[in-house]
């Protein structure tokens, strides 16, 4: 396997990514016992930094673990990761760290560990995605950031194996988010996002993309979202810190509206770019 061999962080030293190494007895590797982040940069300048440590903090307490590093210290690392101006995106992982012995049961005293690396930013599809629709088979607390991802993993893999980029994921008849982003759909003229709770990540773009679509005056609301309201609405996007506002033209093979990115969509993703521009402007 051909390894990029950028310099990456881990546990208190920066080294290149072919000699970073980790113990098979750590519990992320044994039992997915870990958190993650992954925080876009442009222009040289992590994207709304404080609210992802923010999450961070909330998934490392929902799973008891201490924040190994204060918000300091982890922009030292970030500036030592990033590399030059162009889109790329941090990813952070901590896990509970390697323990003696294979048990469930959280050991004491253990060093958790601390990885961070920085990786360019594939470039947006222009045409706009298509997705499918399918059971969500997740647990009851989608809320935390957690690395243990299979199943994300199998329903993404179900979006592409279906010909499509993917999934948005039913639960109890209602669609909470996609395998790897956030939901919004333009229904009746008002653009909705299903409200935080315990069946979906509070997503960082989400956020933003709400309170870009508030400013600029444009009808918003949190509440669920059926999935026969999904299949009549206007327009259908997925958000994420990699993929930003991913305009879905086709779900479960009917189109969106036109079939096209919708008129919507096209301006809030306006206001999305510029706001970026103002971080690159910062730099
Ligand atoms: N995933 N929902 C899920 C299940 C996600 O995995 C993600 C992001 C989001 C969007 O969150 P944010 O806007 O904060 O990126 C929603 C990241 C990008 C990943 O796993 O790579």
């Amino acid at each position: 396997m051909q390894l990029d061999n950028s310099t990456v962080y881990l546990n208190g030293t920066f080294l290149p990514l072919s000699e970073a190494k980790v113990s098979v007895m750590d519990r992320g590797f044994l039992f997915g016992d870990g958190v993650y982040e992954v925080i876009p940069v442009y222009g040289g300048q992590p994207l709304r930094l404080a609210e992802h440590l923010a999450r961070l903090a909330n998934s490392l307490a929902a799973i008891r673990m201490q924040p190994p590093l204060t918000a300091e210290d982890w922009s030292a690392i970030f500036a030592r990761l990033i590399q030059g101006g162009h889109d790329q995106s941090i990813y952070l992982q901590i896990t509970r760290g390697a323990a003696p012995k294979r048990d469930h049961a959280i050991p004491p005293d253990i060093e958790p560990t601390v990885f961070a690396m920085c990786t360019p930013i594939a470039p947006l599809p222009t045409e706009g995605i298509r997705a499918v629709t399918v059971t969500d088979i997740r647990w009851l607390r989608c809320d935390i950031k957690a690395i243990t991802l299979l199943a994300n993993v199998l329903l993404k893999q179900e979006a592409i194996d279906a010909g499509t980029t993917e999934a948005v994921l039913i639960r109890d008849g209602f669609a909470v988010e996609g395998a790897a982003s956030n939901l919004f759909a333009l229904i009746d003229g008002t653009l909705v996002t299903p409200p935080k709770g315990r069946e979906l990540l509070p997503g960082v773009t989400r956020d933003l993309v709400l309170e870009l679509a508030l400013e600029h005056g444009v009808p918003a609301a949190e509440r669920p979202i059926a999935l026969t309201e999904l299949k009549t609405a206007r327009e259908i996007w997925l958000t994420s810190s990699t993929r930003e506002i991913m305009p879905v033209i086709e779900l479960d093979g009917a189109p969106v509206g036109t079939g096209a990115p919708g008129a919507l969509w096209e301006r809030v993703q306006a206001y999305y770019r510029a706001y970026k521009e103002t971080l690159r402007g910062d730099s």
